[in-house]
């Protein structure tokens, strides 16, 4: 099974994509948890990503699609995966459905976690994040048992440098322009869902389960 988690910065794709991941047995693949990563370990891609990401800005096509392409190529990946955050725009889009189709497979789904801006500059103050293993809280409504520390890992959580307002704000627009166009690029392929992102947790991951659990 090889879905697409679609929705704007702090929908909750990351949430709902470890869910699948872990009931589907497919590995999860966020490009977001890829940068950070690569930051954090000092890469030069790391380097090169953190440049556009502090700013709300979309890491280059060229540096993100290798990346991904390679990433699917893997043997874990041979039942499906679940791509939370790709892809973003038009290109990336049109180099996935290339790449797969060079195999003779394409995606199954397209879920969009619809959710309006009001919410999501209010989620992402309370989000807090561990940087070792990429397990994700919010203060209020998923918060670790222990505050301020990963109940996975049991390292120390933050509050990531893109989650300010400003930029958040600057996020949201680059998501409306760029990546949007992607809502009815899946429609016209007939594998757009859409699921409302506003529920509670379990509430959502039941209307995902239902759509791809056929
Ligand atoms: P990325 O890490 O992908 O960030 P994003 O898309 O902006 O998404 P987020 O991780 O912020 O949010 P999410 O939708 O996963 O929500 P979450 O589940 O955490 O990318 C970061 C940056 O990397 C980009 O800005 C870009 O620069 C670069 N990048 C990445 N991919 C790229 C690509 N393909 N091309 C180019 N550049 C790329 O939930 C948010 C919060 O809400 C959490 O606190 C969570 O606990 C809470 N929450 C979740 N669900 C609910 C619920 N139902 N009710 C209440 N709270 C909830
Ligand atoms: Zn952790």
């Amino acid at each position: 099974m090889k879905i697409i988690m679609l929705g704007a910065p702090g929908a909750g794709k990351g949430t709902q994509a470890k869910q699948i991941a872990a009931k589907y047995q497919i590995p999860h693949i966020s490009t977001g948890d890829i940068f950070r990563a690569n930051i954090k370990n000092g890469t030069e891609l790391g380097k090169k990503a953190k440049e556009y990401m502090d700013q709300g800005l979309l890491v280059p096509d060229e540096l993100t699609c290798d990346l991904v392409m390679d990433r699917i190529g893997q043997e874990d990946c041979a039942n499906g995966f679940v791509l939370d955050g790709f892809p973003r725009t038009i290109p990336q889009a049109e180099s996935l459905d290339a790449a797969l189709s060079k195999i003779g497979q394409k995606m199954d789904f397209a879920i969009d976690v619809d959710v309006p801006d009001s919410h999501i500059v209010k989620r992402m103050s309370g989000r807090r994040a561990c940087l070792s293993c990429g397990a994700t809280y919010h203060i209020v409504a998923i918060p670790p048992k222990k505050e301020g520390i990963c109940d996975a890992c049991g390292k120390e959580l933050v509050l990531r440098d893109d989650d300010k307002p400003e930029t958040v704000q600057k996020r949201l627009d680059v998501y409306h322009e760029q990546t949007q166009p992607l809502i009815d690029y899946y429609k016209k392929q007939g594998i757009l869902h859409s699921v409302d992102g506003t529920q509670p947790m379990e509430d959502v991951f039941a209307n995902i389960d239902a759509i791809i659990g056929v």
